[in-house]
C-alpha cells in the first residue's frame, strides 16, 4: 500500500522525523526558516498529512489549497496559527502536543523573571564590554525576588508552574483567570490567591502572563493596564506577543511607567530591528525560547508525529485540539 504523503514545514528534533518519515512519505523542508507562503500552498496541494509550527499559518486559504488533507498536527501547544472552526467544519482534526512543555516554560518564565529583576543580561554586557573596573557598592543594583508579590495572568498549566516556582522563593502569589479556578486547590497546592486584573496589577511588583491568544487577551495589556501598575514593576510575557500593546510598553517602560519588561515573544515575531523596544536598556527580549530544552522539544516533536500518524491512519488523535471534530464522525 502506498504511504500517505505528508509534508513537515520544518527541520524537527529527529526523533519525530524518524517517526514521521517510517510511515509516511514525507516532505521535510530543510530549512530553519520559514516556508515561504506561496511554496506552502504548493506543497499542500497533494498531501493528506500536515506537520506545521506555530509559524505556520493554517487558514481558510491554505485549507481550500490542501483539498486531501485529513490531518493537521502543530508541534506547539498553543495553536492560534490555525483557523480551529474552520478545520471542524472540514472534519479534519488538529493535533497538538499539551502539557509537555508545561514545566519547561515555567522554569524559563522564572528565570527571565530572575534574569529582569537582577539584571543579568546587563551585567553580563558589562563585563564583556570591559566595564567593570571594582566592586562597586550601588553597582547594578536590582530587585529581590524573595517575599516580593507576583501576579499571574492566567492560571492554566504554566500560570500554576510558576506559581509553584514563586511560593518556594517565598513570594505572595496573586492569579487571575477568566475561567473557573478550584480556589482550595489554588491555596493549598500553589499558595495563591485570586484577584482581579486590576487589583492584581496594582499589587504585584512581578507581572507574568500565561493566556492563550484569542480575541480576549489580544492587547489585553495596553496604556491603561500598565498605568495601573508600579513604576517599579516588572512585565514578563511568555505567552503570546499579541497579549501586549507593544506601542503602550514602548511609552510605559520609556517614561518609567513600569520598570522592566522581559519578552520571550513579540508582535510581530521576530521583532524588527528598528523596532523601538530594542533601544531602550529597561527590556530584554529573547526570541521565543521557552519551551527551548532539548528533552521538551524532542518531546513535542515526537507527540507532534503521534498525531500525526493517528490521524494518517483515521484513529483519534493522542491530543486534540478541536476534539469536537469526532462528534460530526
Ligand atoms: C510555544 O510557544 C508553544 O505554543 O508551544
Amino acid at each position: 500500500m502506498p504511504q500517505p504523503k505528508a509534508f513537515v514545514t520544518r527541520i524537527v528534533p529527529e526523533k519525530g522525523l524518524e517517526m514521521v518519515r517510517q510511515f509516511c512519505d514525507a516532505e521535510v523542508w530543510e530549512s530553519d526558516l520559514v516556508v515561504p507562503r506561496d511554496v506552502l500552498l504548493e506543497k499542500v496541494r497533494d498531501i493528506e498529512g500536515l506537520y506545521c509550527l506555530l509559524t505556520d499559518k493554517v487558514d481558510v486559504e491554505l485549507l481550500d489549497a490542501a483539498s486531501k488533507l485529513k490531518v493537521v498536527s502543530n508541534m506547539a501547544v498553543g495553536f492560534d496559527n490555525i483557523d480551529i472552526p474552520e478545520c471542524t467544519r472540514r472534519g479534519i482534526p488538529v493535533g497538538n502536543p499539551p502539557g509537555v512543555l508545561t514545566d519547561t516554560t515555567a522554569d524559563f518564565s522564572f528565570a527571565l523573571m530572575m534574569a529582569a529583576a537582577r539584571r543579568i543580561v546587563e551585567g553580563a554586557d558589562y563585563v564583556r564590554a570591559g566595564t567593570w573596573k571594582t566592586w562597586g557598592p550601588t553597582l547594578l543594583m536590582g530587585q529581590d525576588i524573595h517575599h516580593a508579590t507576583l501576579g499571574i495572568v492566567g492560571f492554566g498549566r504554566i500560570g500554576k508552574g510558576m506559581a509553584q516556582r514563586a511560593s518556594g522563593c517565598g513570594m505572595k502569589v496573586l492569579f487571575f483567570d477568566t475561567m473557573p479556578v478550584d480556589l482550595e486547590e489554588a491555596r493549598s497546592v500553589y499558595r495563591a490567591e485570586p484577584a482581579d486584573l486590576d487589583t492584581l496589577l496594582r499589587e504585584s511588583d512581578f507581572v507574568s502572563l500565561h493566556v492563550p491568544l484569542m480575541k480576549e487577551t489580544y492587547h489585553m495589556i495596553s496604556t491603561r493596564e500598565l498605568k495601573l501598575m508600579k513604576k517599579t514593576a516588572i512585565l514578563i510575557n511568555t505567552s503570546r506577543g499579541p497579549a501586549v500593546d507593544p506601542k503602550a510598553l514602548y511609552e510605559a517602560l520609556k517614561s518609567g511607567e513600569i520598570a522592566y519588561a522581559a519578552l520571550d515573544v513579540t508582535e510581530p515575531e521576530p521583532i524588527p530591528l528598528d523596532d523601538p523596544l530594542l533601544t531602550l536598556p529597561n527590556c530584554l527580549i529573547v526570541p521565543h525560547i521557552a519551551s527551548a530544552s532539548v528533552v521538551t522539544r524532542t518531546k513535542m516533536a515526537t507527540m507532534a508525529a503521534e498525531n500525526l500518524i493517528a490521524g494518517l491512519k483515521g484513529e483519534r488523535l493522542p491530543n486534540c485540539a478541536n476534539p469536537e471534530v469526532y462528534e460530526k464522525m
